[in-house]
């Protein structure tokens, strides 16, 4: 079902909480439950191999991409795997984990005028690089595992692609005027909120832990985002610079914030020697995703 911005007919503006409640009324809102179940197995220690592979079998196109993967170049199988056990030890537990997740979050994506939409797989592919790069952060400075890190990042720009479905005119704008500048402003103007109060407010209607929410609402505010979580936030921040220096097809801020970026940099002590190698790695990165078939 598509839907179009009230505004556009009425000369009013659909506030944000009608906006929310037009969502949860669409094909996507019915996407939540299989959302928040990933959500929660992926960051449930406790979750084991066999709950993973019940899961993934029961959702046919989960189970394909798992197995397309697994099968694809990069891991350059000599036999062919069939099995969902068997990806599982192939790829491993936490590949196949975000995997999961990934797909989960690319139905999403799919939903509405879909990924025919040209910015809409730019937009997928940068959310695979801040995903990717959240993680290479979170694990170089923090020696965490980084899962958390993963999700906030492919997850960051969730108000866009709620934008992208429902709010046509912001981006029949953006294509009529080749905009180049700040979606924040055009929103603002347009819609009198943003992606971020989209993403954020959406977020929190459908119950997603709090580190994601922040991670959402302020990834471009990291400086606004509560004092309890703020590191991930400021994380996916770093990440989101680096992914669209590497990845110039999408960048929904092209003035990069100097002052936000060197605040993070600061506050987490990452080194300008570390982001280099960060940036490479990312670069690298970015090859693997190409190579598993995970950059359209
Ligand atoms: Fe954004
Ligand atoms: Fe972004």
């Amino acid at each position: 079902m598509q839907h179009t911005h009230n505004g556009a007919d009425t000369g009013q503006k659909m506030s944000l909480q009608d906006l929310i409640e037009q969502v949860n009324k669409s094909d996507i809102g019915s996407l939540r439950q299989n959302v928040v179940r990933i959500l929660s197995l992926v960051h449930n220690p406790a979750t084991s191999a066999h709950e993973l592979s019940d899961l993934i079998q029961t959702d046919p196109p989960l189970c394909s991409r798992i197995l397309r993967v697994a099968n694809s170049a990069f891991y350059g199988s000599q036999r062919h795997v069939g099995a969902i056990r068997q990806a599982i030890i192939w790829l491993g537990f936490n590949t196949v984990k975000e995997l999961a997740l990934s797909q989960k979050v690319f139905e999403l994506f799919q939903n509405g005028n879909g990924l025919a939409d040209f910015s809409l797989k730019n937009l997928w592919n940068h959310s695979m690089l801040v995903a990717v790069g959240s993680k290479l952060v979170y694990r170089r400075e923090f020696v965490l595992s980084g899962e958390e890190a993963f999700t906030a990042g492919l997850l960051h720009e969730l108000g866009l692609i709620i934008e992208a479905q429902f709010c046509k005119e912001v981006f029949a704008y953006d294509l009529i005027h080749q905009h180049k500048g700040n979606m924040r402003q055009l929103e603002d103007a347009i819609l009198g909120y943003n992606h971020c109060d989209i993403g954020g407010a959406l977020a929190k209607a459908w119950e997603f832990p709090d580190f994601i929410s922040s991670s959402i609402k302020y990834h471009h505010t990291p400086e606004l985002s509560p004092e309890r979580g703020r590191r991930l936030v400021q994380t996916v921040f770093i990440a989101d610079t680096l992914a669209t220096r590497i990845y110039k097809e999408f960048n929904d801020e092209p003035a990069e914030n100097k002052a936000t970026f060197d605040a993070c940099m600061r506050d987490l002590s990452i080194e300008s020697e570390a982001l280099d190698l960060l940036a490479k790695e990312l670069e690298k990165e970015r090859q693997i995703l190409v190579e598993k078939g995970l950059m359209l």
